[in-house]
């Protein structure tokens, strides 16, 4: 089938190339830069009709917005090629967007989601991914697979071009929030406005955020959204929600159930929607006050990026809570938040904190002991930690902030459930395999170890017994 079917396609285009060229020399050439004719020739050519129905349900097209404005390119754009008779460019950048929409362009900038490429690329995600990539020594261009149809996939890749003006096999096609664009900007708007249709509706709905907030990406986002009564409400009344609407107003335009949209972007009576995602954020899923990424910092494991943001935090949970008062009272989400608050510190101060000065120790000891040889993420601890902090606080942090009782309990419970069968133990073996070492360094380190492990395991908090009445209001 292939072999026929190269050459009739070979055919046809080349027809087509030759018919749609004549037609375009009929007309003078500043012409043939003009939007129309983009569009007078890409609603009737062959190529391409599901693109050109998609734009034409946009409000661009409603506006006389064409495929000029976003893809115009000048001759001497890194991403410029030839097309026809003009230069356009096939990658699109929130800088093409930022000349009609300043407000948006700017929120998003400086948001936490314009920054998603350097997690991936600093600190524990560049071990990480390095790690899973099989580095350098892997053949040929395999060892992009990982970061190319996975981590970069959400994160964004750093878009590169060949000499043509075409981007490369490795970086492109690519749609995530953080991409690196040639013009040097930061993400992409096609991660949550589909191309071609660019909709406000489509990006209200949860949905869009899925494709990256999710558990199999170790953020389960969207499960604990479905899986709470917003999600549950949202799911069985959905039709009602007019997400078409153009003013989209909590408690105005609709009321039904909140989406991620409605507490992380969208408008309230006295607050506008906003690109900037951290702005109504205040204990990051990274459980630090401040809006850094801290999972590195709070487990101990190698630091890359650091984002601040540039409110304080208390501004962000008063954001929040505007949005919270379209359908509830001041007492009944002000008493969620402290509910929300309880859980943060127990996984911060029972389970992070020490596991964290423990985890420290132990690298030390390995430090120690396998000296230049030593590499993070080669040793069973390394994962056992590392998926204890990343996934398993998160998933906890995550229940509780999106009120999913399953999932705080999932967090928690497997929190607890790693901790003696997996942690404990493996820490246990590495001072029993390094306890008689004749090398000083390595025994003083050891022994830092089993002291502090001693220190933390007689607490009452991790050796019982328990009693009920302790734990639970009105036993
Ligand atoms: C004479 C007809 C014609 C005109 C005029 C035309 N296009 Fe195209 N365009 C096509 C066809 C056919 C394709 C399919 C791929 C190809 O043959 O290059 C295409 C492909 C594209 C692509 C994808 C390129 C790639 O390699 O992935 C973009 C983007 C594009 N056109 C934008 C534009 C813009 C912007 C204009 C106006 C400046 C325009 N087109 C004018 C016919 C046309
Ligand atoms: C509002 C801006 C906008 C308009 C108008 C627009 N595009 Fe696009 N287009 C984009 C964005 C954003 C992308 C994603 C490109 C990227 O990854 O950087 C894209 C991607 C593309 C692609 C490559 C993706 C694919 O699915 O093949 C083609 C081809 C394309 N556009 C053609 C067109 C044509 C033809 C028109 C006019 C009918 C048009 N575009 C109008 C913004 C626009
Ligand atoms: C399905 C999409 C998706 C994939 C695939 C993905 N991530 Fe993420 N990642 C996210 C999201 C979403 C967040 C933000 C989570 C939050 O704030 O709760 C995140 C956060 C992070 C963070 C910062 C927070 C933390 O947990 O330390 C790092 C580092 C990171 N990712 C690295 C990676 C690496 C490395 C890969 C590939 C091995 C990867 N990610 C794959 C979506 C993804
Ligand atoms: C994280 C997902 C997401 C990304 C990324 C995103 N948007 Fe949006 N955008 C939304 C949502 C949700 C709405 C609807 C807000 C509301 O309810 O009114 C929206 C609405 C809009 C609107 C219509 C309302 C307005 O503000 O005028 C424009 C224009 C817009 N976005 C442009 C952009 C541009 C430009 C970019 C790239 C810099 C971008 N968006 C990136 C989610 C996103
Ligand atoms: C030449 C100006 C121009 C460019 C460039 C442009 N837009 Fe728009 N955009 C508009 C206009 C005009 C509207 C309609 C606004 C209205 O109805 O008030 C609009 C509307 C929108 C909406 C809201 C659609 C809805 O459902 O209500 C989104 C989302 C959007 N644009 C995203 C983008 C993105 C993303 C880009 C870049 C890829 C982009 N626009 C590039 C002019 C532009
Ligand atoms: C293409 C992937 C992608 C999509 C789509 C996406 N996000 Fe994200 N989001 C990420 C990544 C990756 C991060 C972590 C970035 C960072 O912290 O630098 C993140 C971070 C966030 C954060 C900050 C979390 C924190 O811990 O402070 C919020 C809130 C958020 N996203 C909400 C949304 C919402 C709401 C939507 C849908 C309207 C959405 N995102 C769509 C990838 C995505
Ligand atoms: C009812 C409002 C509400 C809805 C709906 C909602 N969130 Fe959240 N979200 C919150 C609150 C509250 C926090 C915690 C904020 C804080 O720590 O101050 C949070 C935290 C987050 C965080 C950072 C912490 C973490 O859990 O990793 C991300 C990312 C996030 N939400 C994404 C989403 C996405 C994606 C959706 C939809 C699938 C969604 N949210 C739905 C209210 C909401
Ligand atoms: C658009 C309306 C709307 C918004 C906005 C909204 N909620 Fe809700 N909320 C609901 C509905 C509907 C329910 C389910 C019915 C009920 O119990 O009232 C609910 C239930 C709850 C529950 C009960 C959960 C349980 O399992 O018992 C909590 C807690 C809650 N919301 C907190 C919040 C917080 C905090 C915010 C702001 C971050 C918020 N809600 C924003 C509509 C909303």
């Amino acid at each position: 089938m292939g072999k026929l079917f190269i050459p009739l396609q070979v055919l046809f285009m080349l027809l087509g190339t030759l018919f749609w060229t004549d037609e375009a020399s009929a007309i003078p050439p500043s012409a043939i830069t003009s939007g129309q004719n983009c569009l007078g020739c890409h609603a009737t050519a062959d190529n391409m009709p599901g693109l050109y129905k998609q734009y034409s349900k946009s409000a661009h097209y409603e506006k006389n917005v064409t495929c000029i404005d976003c893809h115009g390119a000048q001759a001497d754009d890194p991403d410029a090629f030839q097309h026809y008779e003009t230069f356009i460019s096939v990658i699109v950048s929130p800088r093409d967007c930022q000349k009609c929409h300043e407000t948006a362009v700017k929120e998003f900038e400086v948001s936490q989601h314009a920054k998603a490429r350097e997690l991936v690329t600093t600190g524990v995600g560049a071990y990480f991914l390095n790690n899973l990539a099989g580095s350098r020594h892997f053949g040929d261009d395999a060892k992009y697979a990982a970061g190319t149809n996975g981590c970069l996939r959400c994160h964004g890749s750093e878009i590169l071009m060949d000499k043509n003006g075409h981007p490369t096999k490795e970086t492109w096609p690519n749609s995530g929030i953080g991409r690196k664009n040639p013009d040097g900007s930061m993400g992409n708007c096609a991660s949550c406005h589909e191309t071609h249709e660019f909709s406000a509706a489509q990006a209200r709905r949860p949905e869009s955020c899925a494709i990256c907030h999710n558990s199999e990406g170790g953020d389960p986002q969207i499960e604990t959204y479905s899986a709470s009564r917003h999600g549950t409400t949202y799911a069985a009344k959905s039709g009602q929600m007019n997400f078409h609407s153009r003013e989209w107003v909590v408690g105005e335009n609709y009321s039904a159930a909140p989406t991620c949209a409605t507490c992380h972007m969208s408008a309230t009576r006295d607050m506008p929607a906003t690109h900037d995602i951290g702005k109504r954020i205040n204990w990051s899923a990274l459980l630090q006050e401040t809006n850094s990424i801290a999972v590195q910092e709070k487990c101990g494991l190698p630091v890359g990026l650091k984002y601040e943001q540039p409110a304080p935090a208390s501004e962000h949970r008063e954001n929040m809570e505007k949005v919270c008062s379209a359908c509830h009272s001041k007492m009944f989400s002000g008493h969620f938040f402290k509910q929300y608050e309880m859980e943060v510190r127990l996984i911060k101060e029972k389970w992070l904190e020490p596991g964290k000065v423990l985890f420290q120790l132990v690298t030390e000891v390995l430090q120690a002991a396998e000296k230049e040889k030593y590499a993070f993420l080669t040793h069973p601890i390394d994962y056992t930690w590392f998926g204890m902090c990343n996934t398993t606080a998160k998933a906890a942090h995550t229940g509780a902030a999106m009120m999913s009782p399953g999932w705080t309990e999932k967090g928690n419970g497997g929190f607890a459930a790693a901790w003696y069968s997996s942690y404990i133990p493996a820490l246990k073996g590495i001072i029993e395999k390094y306890g008689d070492s004749s090398d000083k360094e390595v025994e003083k380190r050891v022994k830092a170890l089993r002291e502090k492990l001693n220190e933390i395991m007689n607490k009452k908090a991790y050796s019982g017994p328990w009693d009920i009445k302790e734990t639970t209001p009105g036993k």
